[in-house]
């Protein structure tokens, strides 16, 4: 079993040489380090094998929370992909990516009134209304406007996902969305189709992220397909769409089993087909949201190493020049990581062929314990100084969690392909984290003596 790189990545035995046609040390020379790469061939090629597993008739929609910069967008764009936002950050994004607005679907469960203005003016293509609050905002602004506003209602199915619990979303008493169990969501539906100012097009549902099994996935979609059959029951309305969300887990490691696409794309497209066929309605438009199974695979984090510290009798900690503040997934989610040497060896001149290894620790270097990369990594021996490391799978939730922490500017970011780098996200400096800072006025305060007792 191959770490989970990108596929046009090449090694040198186990080191990391090359991707998209670049040297990951002429990537780390021209760009620096920290560097989120993303490979553009392993994109497509997901955007493609999405739209081929589903089909013509489902309508594949990029969840940007798992990456959101304006190039991505545009690349998203370009390959005939919808996008779903959850912020006027993420809104702006996908405008200034020049994203057709029909094409955007607006998440979240508390939209301000000016971000729901906003997109209603942009000309979104759906609403998901989370709650009856924003059912209320949402419909009072296409009564003003005189033409209703196409939105989904999120559905919680009651369904428990099968990982961490912090990105679980589908079982009952989670912040998101109409509960399915409580009746709620089908009175929700019975009072959205009364107001004029919204047009309700449909159902949506997301369970929760980094699923590695289909089950969970196929029984939010026959609940789902269920409430359609009761609100036809109730309203004599048959609803056209299902949005059934996004979650497909990905390949962190080596060792890590996941669901193909493919089987995925079988899987839920049974699962509805058989329920409409069972409830007797027609079959609905379906729509699916993923976000990290389109861009985890095709990023990598280059680090460099600086601090070597052998401690005998415990461990030895190879220190790195990034850590939680550009990917936080470790510490928040206790989320493990595949770590290669890249490029060539600068500590001791090893050879790829040569090298014996070692077990590794790899620290961030920031000053939290929780701050490791990876705990348990085999490295080569004589790992110093200058070397280049290089993060498995971290296109999605990295730099779009990525934090100042410690005032640690952020990482550049670039996409590889054809023997080319182009800049994504340039680096922050020191200045770009200072810049918001605010001095009170009068200048520095008359320095006093420093003395224990103030
Ligand atoms: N649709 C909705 C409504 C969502 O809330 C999400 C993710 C997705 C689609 C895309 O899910 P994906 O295909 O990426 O699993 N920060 C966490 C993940 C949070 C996911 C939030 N919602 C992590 O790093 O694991």
């Amino acid at each position: 079993m191959t770490p989970p790189f990108p596929r046009t990545a090449v090694f040198d035995g186990p080191r990391l040489a090359a991707v998209g046609g670049v040297a990951v040390d002429e990537l780390a020379a021209a760009w620096g380090t920290p560097l989120y790469v993303l490979d553009r061939r392993e994109l497509v090629a997901r955007m493609r094998a999405y739209r081929r597993a589903f089909g013509d008739d489902v309508t594949v929609v990029y969840a940007a929370k798992a990456l959101c910069v304006v190039g991505l967008l545009q690349l998203v764009a370009a390959d005939g992909l919808g996008v779903d936002v959850t912020s006027a950050g993420e809104l702006r994004t996908a405008e200034r990516a020049g994203f057709p607005m029909a094409r955007v679907v607006f998440h979240g469960n508390n939209k301000s009134h000016g971000e729901l203005a906003d997109a209603v003016r942009l000309g979104v293509g759906r609403i998901v209304v989370d709650s009856l609050a924003e059912l209320e905002r949402v419909a009072a602004l296409g009564e003003r406007r005189g033409d209703p506003v196409a939105v989904l209602l999120r559905v919680t199915p009651g369904i428990a996902a099968s990982t961490h619990e912090f990105i679980a979303t589908g079982h009952d008493d989670v912040k998101f969305g109409f509960p399915l169990s409580t009746g709620m969501a089908l009175d929700a539906v019975a009072a959205a189709l009364g107001r004029p100012g919204v047009d309700v097009r449909g159902l949506h549902c997301h369970i929760g992220s980094q699923i590695t099994a289909t089950g969970g996935f196929e029984a939010a979609a026959a609940a789902l397909c269920r409430l359609r059959a009761d609100v036809h029951a109730c309203c004599a309305t048959i609803l056209d769409e299902l949005n059934l969300g996004g979650g497909l887990g990905i390949a962190y490691t080596r060792d890590d089993e996941v669901v193909s696409i493919d089987d995925y794309a079988r899987g839920l497209l049974g699962a509805v087909r058989a329920q409409t066929a069972a409830d007797g309605l027609p079959a609905a438009r379906v729509t699916v949201e993923p976000g990290r199974s389109l861009v985890g695979p095709a990023g990598l984090t280059l680090y460099t190493v600086g601090t070597v510290k052998h401690e005998p009798g415990l461990r030895t900690w190879a220190s790195v020049d990034g850590g939680m503040s550009d990917n936080l997934r470790p510490a928040l989610y206790g989320a493990r990581y595949e770590v290669v040497a890249a490029g060539a060896a600068r500590a001791s001149g090893a050879t790829a062929a040569t090298a014996a290894t070692r077990r590794y620790a790899v620290a961030g270097k920031h000053c939290e314990t929780g701050d490791v990369v990876a705990t348990d990594v085999e490295l080569p021996d004589e790992l110093g100084e200058g070397d280049l490391l290089a993060v498995a799978a971290t296109g999605a939730y990295g730099y779009a969690m990525a934090s100042n922490y410690n005032r640690v500017p952020r990482p550049a970011m670039v996409i590889v392909g054809d023997g080319h780098a182009d800049l994504l996200v340039r680096r922050e400096t020191v200045d770009d984290v200072l810049s918001h800072d605010v001095a009170l006025p009068g200048g520095p305060a008359a320095s006093r003596p420093y003395t224990a007792r103030p």
